[in-house]
């Protein structure tokens, strides 16, 4: 690791034990990403502080002006430490991890806690559900019996959010899935594509895992929907959302997650069918497309911010979407010659720029230019783990299912004794301006001077 000479650190004044240059990692080897990997994770949750007296466990200092995060970065977070955990086999975290997720799951069990009301977006709960859904595939050591458990978790979310009442009930978005919960939240009539395209992946998965072809048809369903609204163009490009009444009004930023999402949801629905044609193609489709605009020269880029301002949401993408792609490989071997020498690139770039922070090593946002940038954050440490990781997923063990070892308890009523229509007090100005994961987008395009984006 220290790449300068003890006498040369003397003359410098440096201590031996801070004298890292960037990440020292050779890509070839998977013990060294480990290690690399290891550090960028312990650096990670230098973040994090719900585990200290009197903090709320799961969550990462926020929302704005507490702090930089929305309370789902928390529940994302937790799913990079369990990717993490599986690609590497380090159980370091898992204490802070079970903590996390278990205080999150809300009074129904359902990771709907009243605290985040004016934050709670479809796309928020399902970034928690899809945690809980990869600690059943993993195999991730299971709750006691008398607390909530990953797999029903995840069906309570996913059951929850097939439920009319979050639903576009007539017209040219019927049955999209809204981007709020709430009706008093910002943001209740607009029809985005993560919050579908969680709900898509969830289904994917729970498909797959429980062999239920209801939940594979719930999420078919979905994929036509916001490809006939036009959210997947022609082109493979996904769009950013459209709002009630006609979803006409798209808003064409892209995000390399939106995609990530649909092409790991694809992925587990290939899987799923045994390679069918379709999702073979669709899959062929949206890699090409995202290699060419997610990652120019090789090198991860999100295109709708990275020139301008991305806001903290937005700094956390490109990690979802190395892991998603990882996944992806696992699931459809066949992607793995177009991904994996991108990945590769993209991170050797990637860690190239990690030499800031007191340690040296922390690592900042744009990778293309091959230094710090002094930008430092969760989002940016996830990124790099991310991308470290995924280069190891073909190797690792594939998502579990019911049958092939998994052991989370499910249940297929999860979700069902959810209020329809829940009553809250009236959100405040305050916490309304703080709702949600597109919010900040909003204010973020108003500064950039986009006007096709409405703020309800
Ligand atoms: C809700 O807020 C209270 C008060 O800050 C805190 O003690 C509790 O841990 C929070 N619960 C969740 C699930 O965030
Ligand atoms: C499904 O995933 C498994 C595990 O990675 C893999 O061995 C299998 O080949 C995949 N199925 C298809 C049709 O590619
Ligand atoms: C698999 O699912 C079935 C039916 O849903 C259930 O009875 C069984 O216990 C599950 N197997 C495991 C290993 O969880
Ligand atoms: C499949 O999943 C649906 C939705 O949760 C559920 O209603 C149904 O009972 C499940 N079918 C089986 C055979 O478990």
């Amino acid at each position: 690791m220290v790449k300068f000479s003890t006498p040369l650190l003397a003359v410098l004044g440096l201590a031996a034990d801070r004298a890292y240059a960037a990440l020292d990692v050779d890509l070839d080897d998977p013990a060294s990403i480990k290690k690399a990997a290891a550090l960028v994770a312990e650096d990670l949750l230098t973040f994090y502080h719900g585990d200290e007296p009197g903090m709320v466990p799961g969550i990462l200092p926020g929302p704005p002006p507490d702090g930089d995060y929305y309370w789902w970065q928390g529940g994302a977070m937790w799913g990079a430490l369990l990717d993490y955990r599986h690609h590497t086999g380090d159980k370091t975290f898992d204490d802070l991890i079970t903590q996390a997720l278990l205080w999150q799951v809300g009074p129904n069990e359902d990771f709907m806690p009243p605290n985040w009301t004016a934050s709670m977006g479809n796309d928020d709960q399902a970034f928690w559900a899809l945690s809980a859904m990869l600690a059943t595939e993993i195999g991730y050591t299971d709750p006691p019996p008398d607390q909530a458990q990953w797999l029903s978790l995840a069906q309570a979310v996913f059951h929850e959010q097939t439920h009319e009442d979050r639903r576009v009930p007539s017209g040219r978005c019927k049955w999209g899935l809204r981007w709020q919960v709430y009706p008093s939240n910002n943001g209740y009539n607009y029809i985005n594509t993560i919050a579908n395209a969680c709900y898509f992946n969830i289904g994917a998965r729970l498909a797959r895992y429980t062999d239920n072809s209801t939940y594979a048809d719930l999420a078919t369903k979905t994929w036509d929907i916001i490809k006939d609204l036009g959210y997947i163009s022609d082109k493979w490009e996904v769009y950013d959302g459209a709002h009630l009444p006609d979803c006409t009004d798209l808003n064409k930023a892209q995000f390399s997650y939106n995609s990530a999402m649909l092409l790991q949801g694809a992925a587990f629905l290939y899987n799923y069918t045994d390679g069918s044609q379709v999702w073979e193609d669709r899959i062929n489709s949206l890699v090409d497309r995202m290699l060419q605009t997610f990652f120019p020269d090789n090198i991860a880029y999100e295109p709708s911010c990275e020139g301008t301002k991305c806001n903290a949401d937005m700094l956390s993408f490109k990690g979802y979407t190395a892991r998603w792609m990882g996944s992806t490989m696992q699931l459809a071997p066949f992607t793995q010659t177009k991904i994996m020498p991108v990945l590769k690139a993209s991170t050797q770039a990637a860690v190239k720029q990690c030499t800031g922070g007191d340690n040296g090593r922390f690592c900042g946002f744009h990778w293309n230019t091959g230094v710090f940038d002094n930008s430092v954050g969760a989002g940016q440490q996830m990124n790099v783990l991310g991308s470290l990781i995924s280069l190891l997923s073909p190797s690792v063990a594939p998502p579990l299912t019911n049958s092939t070892g998994g052991t989370s308890v499910g249940n297929v009523n999860a979700g069902s004794d959810e209020p329809l229509v829940p009553t809250f007090a009236p959100i405040t100005g305050g916490d309304k301006a703080g709702a949600g994961i597109l919010t900040a987008l909003i204010i973020a395009v108003s500064l950039s001077g986009f006007a096709w984006m409405s703020t309800d």
